[in-house]
C-alpha cells in the first residue's frame, strides 16, 4: 500500500487565508473540532484533519477549494458523519469543509412539488418540513435524525422505502456544487426533465465527494400517501422469509417497504432499545409496509399479501395498523445498525443482488460464515435484494480475526458478484471498500472512472484515497 503523502500540511499562513475566505468564526483548530471530523458511523475508524472549516455558503466553499488547490492541500467534505464507509475521513489530514451551517430549506414550491435546499439540512427534517403541506421526500436512511441531505447525494443514500419510491439519486433534479479549482458549476434545477448534455448531477451523486462539493440541491416530491399499515412475519428459515420476496412483488402489490431481519439481528435492536416484541424468536421475520391513499385497497393487500406469506411458511402474521405499534416496529428495525455494532468489533457489508437471488445469497453468506468459524448477522432491504451483512469478531482471537476477516469478505463479495449482484447497494466504498473494488469492475472500467475523477481533480485534492484501490507499491 503507498501511504508516502504529496500533499502539502495546512500552514498558519493557510489557516489565515482560510479565516479570510470562510469567516474567522467558521474556522477550527481546537481538539474537539478536529476529533468530531476524525470519524464517522464506519468502524473505529480515525483520521484527523489538520482543521475544520465550517462553510457557510457556496462562496465560502468556492474561496476555501480554491486555497486548497493553490496550495496542494487535501480537503474532505462532511455531512452528518452518519456513513458507513468512511467517506467523509480525512485519510491525509488537510482541510474538512463541514455543511453544517449551510443548513437551510430555501423553498418548497408547492405548485412544482420541488424542494431547493443546502447540503446541510437533515433528511428528516426535510420530510418533516414538506410533510406538513403533504408533501413527501421518500429517501429514509436508518440514520435520516441526523444525516445530511448532501452526504445522503454523495453516497446515494437508500433506505427501507426505496422499494416503492426510489433512493437519493431518484429525487435529485439539479444541483449547484464546487469544483476542486473552486469553480462553482450549476447543472439541472426545477426540471422533471433534461436531455442537453451529460448528466452531471447524476455523475456527482454517488461520487462520495471525490469530484466536487455540492452547495445547493433541488428535490422531487410526490404528494404524501395518506395511509399505511405494517406487517411482522415470523418464519421458520431465512430461506423462507427471503424466498416469500418475489412472491410478494410478483403479485402486483408494490409495497412501500419489505425489510428482512435474522432473529439475531432482533435480538440484538431489542437488548438496545431494552423492548420485547412478539415472536421475535423466529429465526427470520419480514417487515412490510403497504402506503396509499384508499384504506380499503391497503387492508385488500394486506389480506393477500398475508396468505402468500402463510403459504411460503410464515408462522403467523402480526398486523401493526396503530401508528404507535408502527414506530415501535420500526424503531427496532431502524435502530439494527447501531445495536449490532455495540455488541463486537464488525466489519459491516452491502451486497445487493437481485432480488431473486436473495435466497443463495443468504445461504451462502451463512455458509462461508460457518467454513471460518465467524458469526455474520444479516438485515436489510429485501424488496431491493439488499442484504447487510455483519461480520462480529465476538471471542475470536485477534490473530484469527485479522487472518480470517479479509477472506471472508472478498467470498461474500465474490460470491455476490457471482449472483449479479454487486459490492455496495448504499453504504457506498468509500476507504473502508476500497480495496475491493477489482471484485466488481475490470482494471479497464476502474480506469475509467479513474480518467473521470482526474478531469474533476487534476490534482487528487479533494478527497484523496476514496474509491480506488490503493495502487501496490
Ligand atoms: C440500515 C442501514 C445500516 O438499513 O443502512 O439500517
Ligand atoms: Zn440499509
Amino acid at each position: 500500500m503507498k501511504t508516502d503523502r504529496k500533499y502539502a500540511a495546512v500552514t498558519k499562513d493557510i489557516v489565515e487565508q482560510l479565516r479570510e475566505a470562510a469567516g474567522a468564526d467558521n474556522v477550527a483548530l481546537d481538539d474537539d473540532s478536529l476529533r468530531v471530523c476524525a470519524s464517522d458511523e464506519t468502524e473505529d475508524l480515525e483520521f484527523l484533519p489538520e482543521v475544520v472549516v465550517h462553510a457557510d455558503s457556496t462562496e465560502a466553499v468556492s474561496r476555501v477549494m480554491k486555497i486548497a488547490w493553490d496550495n496542494d492541500v487535501p480537503v474532505t467534505p462532511r455531512g452528518g458523519g452518519t456513513g458507513l464507509s468512511g467517506g467523509a475521513l480525512p485519510i491525509h489530514g488537510g482541510i474538512v469543509v463541514t455543511t453544517k451551517r449551510l443548513n437551510r430549506i430555501l423553498e418548497v414550491d408547492t405548485q412544482n412539488q420541488i424542494a431547493v435546499v443546502e447540503p446541510g439540512v437533515i433528511t428528516q427534517v426535510l420530510q418533516e418540513t414538506v410533510k406538513e403541506v403533504g408533501l413527501y421526500y421518500p429517501p429514509d436512511p436508518s440514520s435520516r435524525g441526523s444525516s445530511h441531505l448532501g452526504g445522503n447525494l454523495a453516497e446515494s443514500a437508500g433506505g427501507p422505502h426505496a422499494v416503492k419510491y426510489g433512493v437519493t439519486k431518484d429525487y435529485v433534479l439539479g444541483i449547484e456544487a464546487v469544483l476542486p479549482d473552486g469553480t462553482i458549476i450549476r447543472h439541472g434545477g426545477k426540471l422533471l426533465k433534461n436531455s442537453t448534455g451529460y448528466n452531471l448531477t447524476q455523475l456527482i451523486i454517488g461520487s462520495e465527494g471525490t469530484l466536487a462539493v455540492i452547495t445547493k440541491i433541488y428535490l422531487k416530491l410526490i404528494p404524501l400517501p395518506r395511509h399505511r399499515t405494517l406487517l411482522f412475519i415470523p418464519f421458520p428459515t431465512l430461506e423462507a422469509a427471503v424466498g416469500t420476496v418475489p412472491a410478494v412483488i410478483n403479485s402486483g402489490i408494490v409495497p412501500s417497504a419489505l425489510e428482512f431481519m435474522e432473529r439475531d439481528a432482533v435480538k440484538i435492536a431489542e437488548e438496545h432499545l431494552f423492548v420485547t416484541i412478539q415472536h421475535s424468536d423466529a429465526p427470520a421475520q419480514l417487515l412490510i409496509e403497504l402506503d396509499g391513499n384508499d384504506e380499503t385497497i391497503i387492508r385488500q393487500e394486506a389480506e393477500k399479501v398475508c396468505e402468500i406469506a402463510l403459504e411460503q411458511g410464515a408462522t403467523d402474521v402480526l398486523l401493526a395498523d396503530s401508528a404507535a405499534r408502527q414506530a415501535e416496529l420500526w424503531a427496532i428495525r431502524r435502530a439494527m445498525g447501531e445495536a449490532v455494532k455495540t455488541v463486537s468489533v464488525y466489519k459491516e457489508e452491502d451486497t445487493v443482488v437481485p432480488r431473486t437471488n436473495l435466497v443463495p445469497l443468504l445461504s451462502g453468506v451463512k455458509k462461508i460464515a460457518a467454513t471460518y468459524g465467524i458469526t455474520t448477522v444479516c438485515y436489510g432491504h429485501a424488496g431491493d435484494g439488499n442484504l447487510h451483512v455483519n461480520i462480529l469478531k465476538r471471542d475470536m482471537s485477534d490473530d484469527d480475526w485479522n487472518t480470517k476477516l479479509h477472506d471472508v469478505i472478498v467470498k461474500i463479495f465474490e460470491l455476490t458478484v457471482s449472483l449479479g449482484g454487486t459490492i455496495s447497494g448504499e453504504h457506498g466504498i468509500g476507504y473502508s471498500q476500497k480495496n475491493f473494488m477489482h471484485i466488481a469492475f475490470t482494471d479497464d472500467e476502474l480506469a475509467l472512472m479513474k480518467r473521470i475523477k482526474d478531469a474533476f481533480d487534476p490534482k487528487g485534492i479533494l478527497n484523496p484515497g476514496k474509491i480506488f484501490p490503493d495502487e501496490k507499491s
